[in-house]
């Protein structure tokens, strides 16, 4: 068995792999596709809400400090004011004088300058066409919509372009329910919307896309501390989940890239197939949220010690994740290919947690009460975890099916089943068979998946 290459990976093969294997498709596609958007399909739908679970079991289920919020996505006007959003949520926009007339960030322009030896002052030119480049202009990144049936300013909403927004004006009232002080977080999951001028790399930047995202509330003494404490936990929730940890890194943002709200920021970066890029933020927001909207609605936004009467505005640590950009890291870190028995197989090597299917239920042959019994079998273990039944097609397509959508464990189904009740069963990566009785398969499947997983493509 030789493996063709564990870093196999390159963006078109997953985009072709997704929508082969039903997990991504372009959105709309049958007007021709929306630009840069992406529907979910089943296995996709599946994986993605399996990070967010893992996410969620992370940062919520297995910690004291921290509650769950799910705010709304039309906010109040005035919290982008406050915000500093309406106006300083904006990129560079230029456009190109020349043939192409298309518009890029000048900001990746002068990175992309940068890194390939340019002076800093070099005149920028169109990357498609060569062409002259118009004056830069800010361009703000949020959607508006208007809420009712008048279109005028009064009714000017928007669609937020992160949660954290909905975690900062719900402190008061989280404060006041969760029983909870400083040190402690609100996390929360949901879709945020921008504008992008470039989205692009498939999932990586789209326009609607959904966060994870944590605001943790420290004294303000002790923030620098909590920053570097999240930033070990959260590389820590990618490594466990099976990334290698050289394809992860931390680098902290210079001054001239922090955002309107920021004293530090480093993000958590992927070797995706395009290169390093931000997988996650890490943000030390300080107290500027929370300040603001006191400012802005008149609320007290602070803490009062009841023992000691002591009151203080929180700081704030945000590690700010896309469940989207996760789930593609996931898929890139897990694809492989290699040969076996002479034939290629193409493998998502994904953690067993993360799996949209853990196990494939697969009669030898269609005949000799072999699917009825396969079926049988399948319905017992999908009440434990998520299977699936597949009788059509030989057995080795079904297996690269299942090994495509990254299934850890296949049971077979074969003559011997109908004799001694024993089942077949494989491992996905080792491609190792166990014969076993029927009787002990759920116990032996809810063991492994609760075991310590590490990615095989680590030597
Ligand atoms: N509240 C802070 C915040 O929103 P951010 O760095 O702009 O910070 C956090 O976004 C994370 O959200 C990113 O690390 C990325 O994973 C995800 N994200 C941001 N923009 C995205 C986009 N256009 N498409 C997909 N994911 C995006």
């Amino acid at each position: 068995m030789a493996t063709i290459g564990s870093d196999a990976a390159t963006m078109d093969k997953i985009v072709a792999l997704c929508k082969r294997r039903g997990f991504i498709f372009q959105s709309s596609e049958i007007y021709g596709g929306l630009a840069s958007t992406y529907d979910y399909g089943h296995y996709g739908v599946l994986l993605k809400t399996n990070v967010k679970a893992e996410w969620w079991r992370a940062v919520v289920q297995e910690r004291d400090d921290m509650v769950a919020l799910d705010a709304a996505i039309l906010m109040h006007p005035k919290t982008w004011e406050a915000s500093g959003h309406l106006e300083g949520f904006t990129d560079p926009l230029v456009q190109c004088l020349g043939t192409c007339k298309r518009r890029w960030r000048e900001d990746h322009l002068r990175e992309q300058a940068a890194a390939e030896g340019a002076d800093s002052d070099a005149e920028l030119r169109c990357p498609e066409c060569g062409g002259e480049l118009s004056e830069p202009r800010q361009f703000n990144l949020m959607f508006e919509t208007h809420m009712g049936p008048v279109q005028d300013e009064g009714s000017r909403v928007f669609l937020r372009p992160e949660t954290a927004q909905g975690i900062f004006v719900n402190f008061k009232n989280v404060l006041q329910f969760a029983r909870k002080r400083p040190p402690f977080g609100i996390a929360q999951v949901g879709k945020a919307f921008r504008n992008e001028i470039t989205p692009g790399n498939f999932i990586f930047r789209t326009r609607e896309f959904e966060q994870m995202e944590i605001e943790f509330f420290v004294p303000p003494a002790d923030a620098e501390s909590w920053h570097e404490r999240w930033m070990e936990e959260r590389m820590a929730w990618y490594t466990e989940l099976g990334i290698r940890p050289d394809h992860l890194r931390l680098r902290e943002h210079g001054p001239d890239e922090l955002s309107h709200y920021s004293s530090a920021t480093s993000d958590i970066e992927y070797l995706f197939p395009m290169g390093w890029s931000e997988l996650e933020g890490l943000a030390n927001r300080g107290d500027f949220d929370l300040t603001q909207h006191a400012r802005s609605s008149g609320e007290k936004l602070e803490y009062v010690d009841s023992a000691s009467g002591e009151r203080y505005v929180p700081h704030v640590i945000e590690p700010s994740a896309g469940a989207d950009r996760a789930a593609l890291a996931y898929m890139v870190d897990a694809y492989d290919e290699e040969e076996v028995e002479g034939r290629e197989r193409v493998v998502l090597r994904l953690h067993p947690r993360l799996a949209p299917v853990k196990v494939a239920v697969l009669p030898l042959v269609n005949k000799d009460g072999q699917p009825e019994r396969a079926r049988a079998i399948y319905e017992d273990l999908r009440r434990r975890l998520p299977a699936e039944y597949d009788v059509g097609g030989s057995i080795g397509k079904r297996y690269r099916r299942q090994d495509e959508i990254g299934t850890p464990w296949g049971v077979t189904v074969d003559h011997q089943t109908l004799e001694d009740d024993t089942v077949t069963l494989r491992d996905r990566d080792s491609l190792e068979q166990t014969r076993l009785p029927i009787a002990a398969l759920g116990d032996e499947l809810s063991d492994r998946l609760l075991a310590p997983w590490r990615s095989p493509k680590l030597t």
